[in-house]
């Protein structure tokens, strides 16, 4: 049986409250792997919310710093995210293009979140965009589909993501952009496609529910 990523991106959305409702509102009920990337402010409290009620869920974070302890005033690094979660979303879109990210920066953090144990899930707009070596899991983003309601087709996202497998070792790459309830089956139904990343519909915790129940459906 295929095994499904499922990752939300909660962007900067939700304060501490709203964070606990959305714990206390979701229901998984599948084998489907679930990873919520979180502001850095809600990651303690969830973690606690996660053991208290034993949910299979995975914490993130949406950042790290491209350094290590030090004086890098507003940074939050590696080390310290490891403490609260196992894994940190680098190089998405909305990084790139507000606060001018390069591929050589992005690796740098890349880097970072390595030697401190972090798990990786690496966003590229396209199949020929350079993925440093250590990333866990790729995603496929192309910019153009994200917030905006049009999604890629499955079809020319399997293909994209066909062409990301052949170039790199990591075997790892879900789909992200203007995923919902109604088109994460599509998505995984593809067989070079091993999840979705989504960041507006896991914002209400019924529609990610029902997202992630309907992809983790599909049995290949
Ligand atoms: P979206 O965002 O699902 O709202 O398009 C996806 C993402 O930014 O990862």
């Amino acid at each position: 049986m295929k095994h499904v990523f499922i990752a939300g991106n909660w962007k900067s959305n939700k304060t501490v409250d709203e964070a606990m409702e959305w714990m206390d509102s979701i229901r998984i009920t599948t084998s489907a792997q679930v990873i919520l990337f979180a502001p850095f402010t809600l990651l303690y409290p969830l973690k606690q919310r996660i053991a208290s009620l034993r949910l299979p869920i995975e914490l993130g974070a949406q950042d790290v710093s491209p350094f290590g302890d030090g004086a890098y005033t507003g940074e939050v690094n590696a080390r310290q995210i490891k403490e609260l979660c196992r894994w940190v979303l680098i190089g998405h879109s909305e990084r790139r293009h507000h606060f001018v990210e390069s591929d050589e920066l992005l690796e740098k953090k890349v880097q970072q979140a390595k030697a401190s144990g972090l798990s990786v899930i690496y966003c590229v707009p396209d199949d020929t965009t350079a993925v440093p070596s250590g990333v866990d899991v790729v995603a496929y983003e192309p910019v153009w589909a994200i917030g905006t309601g049009k999604s890629d087709t499955p079809e020319n996202a399997r293909q994209v993501i066909a062409t990301i497998k052949t170039k790199l070792a990591t075997n790892t790459v879900i789909y992200g952009g203007s995923v919902t309830p109604e088109t994460s089956a599509l998505f995984v139904a593809q067989d070079a496609i091993d999840g979705v990343l989504v960041g507006g519909a896991s914002l209400d915790a019924q529609k990610f529910s029902t997202l992630i129940g309907h992809a983790a459906s599909v049995t290949l």
